[in-house]
């Protein structure tokens, strides 16, 4: 058999259309309702044989991406290599599309797209089942990058099922000046919850449920039963420690856009359009009010990684 001289690999980033917090639990992480959906945004990841393992990027924000053990596309060759006994002598390039530490998804989405691709560059044909298994290992969010489409994950996110989701829906992301931490946004949640006197644990909170009128708007396809059912109670974090998202999220709804709401963790925020047109309006008003450093217009859902043609 011959194995290819490099595969590229590209995943989309995902928006939370309901991302229902938990308690915390004893592991520290948070059961979770989250409703995923993947929009066409995309990061192509490249991998190559080496001497030994090497990662760089390209992109506009490539800079801000670690290019060390620490990333998650390195951290999936290494476990998929040591999972079938081999070494990750792989080139990995990173070509970033989606915003960095933006809520979007954007290190899981790599995560993702180097398994996958190393997988085919070393001929292993490991089932998708155990793909997923290595995915929830490097990270919560990272199954559903390689899935893509739409998906309910329960327990801490990785546990998916998929959704049924009809489109496309019409989005605008507003990208902020510099990322936050998802376990600080986490941890604001707890903070808040603590401080309001409900307590943050699973012993205080029920457990999260998807909302049935979400998932009716999924399949249906109606963008505006889908803007009066879109959540995230990381939100009220989100905004907590980043003010300013409030000014962002004014602007889309001045401009007509059915919903407004923080991506994920954040400082991403989401806007659905009713039409492509209102989608590059409200785009354009929102990078004109001053509240964000660009914005970008897709559309829901999106595949998730595929490996690109040679
Ligand atoms: O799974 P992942 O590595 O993406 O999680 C990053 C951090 O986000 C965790 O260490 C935790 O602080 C927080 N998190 C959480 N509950 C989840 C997912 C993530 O508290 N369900």
């Amino acid at each position: 058999m011959t194995l290819p001289a490099s595969v590229t690999v590209r995943i989309p980033a995902k928006v939370n259309a309901q991302l229902a917090v938990g308690g915390l639990r004893p592991d520290g992480f948070h059961d979770l309702a989250n409703v995923f959906l993947a929009v066409g945004l995309y990061d192509e990841v490249t991998v190559t044989p080496a001497d030994d393992l090497r990662i760089t990027a390209s992109g506009p924000d490539a800079a801000e991406i670690p290019l060390d053990g620490t990333n998650l596309a390195a951290r999936a060759a290494v476990a998929l290599a040591a999972r079938h006994g081999i070494e990750p002598a792989v080139h990995l390039h990173i070509a970033k599309d989606i915003p960095v530490a933006g809520g979007m998804a954007g290190g899981s989405a790599d995560g993702a797209g180097a398994l996958l691709a190393c997988d085919a560059l070393w001929g292993l044909h490991t089932p998708q089942a155990e793909l997923l298994d290595i995915c929830a290992e490097l990270g919560s969010d990272v199954p559903f990058n390689l899935i893509g489409g739409a998906a309910l994950g329960r327990g801490r996110g990785e546990l998916l099922t998929p959704l049924d989701v009809r489109g496309p829906f019409h989005w605008v992301f507003a990208v902020a000046d510099g990322g936050l931490s998802t376990p600080a946004v986490y941890r604001e949640c707890d903070r808040l919850r603590e401080a309001s006197g409900t307590g943050a644990t699973t012993a205080d909170i029920a457990d999260p449920e998807p909302a049935p009128a979400l998932l009716e708007a999924l399949a249906s396809g109606d963008p505006a039963a889908l803007a009066a059912a879109l959540s995230n109670d990381l939100q009220p974090a989100a905004l907590s420690l980043r003010p300013a998202l409030a000014d962002t999220l004014r602007a889309g709804t001045g401009a007509g856009a059915l919903a407004a709401l923080v991506s994920g963790s954040g400082p991403t925020c989401a806007f659905l359009a009713a039409t492509p047109e209102e989608a590059e309006k409200i785009a354009e008003a929102v990078l004109a009010s001053g509240t964000c450093r660009t914005t970008r217009v897709t559309t829901s859902p999106a595949p998730g990684a595929t490996i690109l043609p040679a």
